[in-house]
């Protein structure tokens, strides 16, 4: 049985590939290398392509005994989102009717998918929970709520069972430093703060500290990235033992300031990080933190590194370590 990553160069699916290799799962990816980087999947089997193109998966449905999909392949920039929106139709709705539509027709039937709190929009109450309102603000939210329901329905006409994983804010790196966090350009926050302490920016712009929170700074519910990377591997199990659909949010259900993230990254590099306010950043809502409770119960999830001081040093070592990011010239094992 193998399962076919697709966005497995990215930020969170390399690191579920490596999570997933490390539990001896047999995984291949599938990337166009858009955002992704060849070397976070460094010795893991790898088709370049998009899901858009039909030729290219009946390749791999054919060459591989695929049984599960956990499917991050997606544009993911709330941003830009808002300035093209057509983008993100095309290449997550779009790109996934096609992915779906072969899951079908070589009969997979399982697939877990990388949903967002995006979907909820401003959230009515706090912390927010899977059966709350889904208003998305922005192109990129709308974009994976219909998908969230284009995988209801083909549940209920074709069988295809998925777990939706509705991520709060990913952060941190694999812990041993093989493997971390690189987008360009960079607009998260953990890894421009990071980038400040590298001396790399001048200082932090915070958006808004006119919220009504304590400091006057958004809060944000952090997740590391390795326990998503955990909550995917069992909801593919999930999936092969009991085939049943669902959806749960993945977050700790502990909110920290755009301030208190500051503190703690001078804190763990034990340097000064310049800050200066700037103007709130369209969009943003003021408080999102997660009721994980469902995922906890249900797919028995246990985040391991729930402080934020972790997440923060995991990133900061891979950080130091690779000051430029990835180094794009290594051979890795290309299929095509
Ligand atoms: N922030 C700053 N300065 C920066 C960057 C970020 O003040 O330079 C603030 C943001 O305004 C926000 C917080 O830091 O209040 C976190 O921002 P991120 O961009 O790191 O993360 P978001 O909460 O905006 O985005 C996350 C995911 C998205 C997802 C969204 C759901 O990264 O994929 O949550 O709302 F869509």
């Amino acid at each position: 049985m193998t399962i076919l990553v697709t966005g497995g160069a990215g930020y969170i699916g390399s690191h579920t590939v490596l999570y997933l290799t490390e539990q001896g799962e047999k995984v291949i990816v599938l990337d166009d290398f858009s955002t992704g980087h060849k070397k976070a999947i460094e010795g893991t089997v790898c088709y370049e392509g998009k899901i858009h193109n039909s030729e290219l998966l009946d390749k791999i449905f054919i060459e591989n005994s695929i049984d599960s999909v956990i499917h991050f392949a997606a544009s993911s920039l709330v941003g830009e989102s808002v300035t093209n929106p057509l983008k993100y139709y095309e290449n997550n709705v779009m790109g996934t009717f096609n992915l779906v539509k072969k899951m079908a027709e070589y009969n997979v039937k399982n697939i877990v998918f990388s949903s967002t709190a995006a979907t909820y929009g401003e959230p009515k109450s706090i912390p927010i929970k899977e059966e709350d309102a889904t208003v998305p603000t922005n192109p990129y939210g709308e974009t994976k709520l219909a998908i969230e329901k284009l995988l209801k329905w083909s549940d209920e006409a074709y069988g295809l069972k998925s777990i939706a994983l509705r991520y709060f804010n990913a952060a941190g790196a694999d812990p041993e430093g093989r493997i971390g966090e690189d987008h360009n350009p960079e607009s998260h926050l953990i890894p421009i703060v990071l980038q400040v302490a590298l001396r790399k920016r001048n200082s932090l712009k915070i958006f808004g500290d006119d919220y009504s929170t304590e400091d006057g700074t958004c809060i944000r519910d952090y997740i590391h990235v390795l326990d998503l990377a955990q909550a995917h591997y069992l909801a593919v199990k999930k999936l092969r033992e009991e085939k049943k659909s669902a959806i749960y949010n993945l977050g700790n259900g502990t909110g920290f300031s755009v301030k208190q993230v500051v503190d703690a990254c001078e804190k763990v590099t034990g340097r000064s990080i310049p800050t200066e306010i700037a103007p709130r950043r369209a969009g943003d809502p003021a408080i999102l933190i997660a009721s994980s409770q469902k995922a906890q119960i249900n797919l028995q999830w246990k985040p391991q590194y729930s402080d934020l001081e972790s997440m923060v040093k995991h990133a900061w070592n891979w950080h130091q370590n690779n000051v430029n990011g990835y180094n794009e010239t290594f051979v890795y094992n290309s299929k095509v």
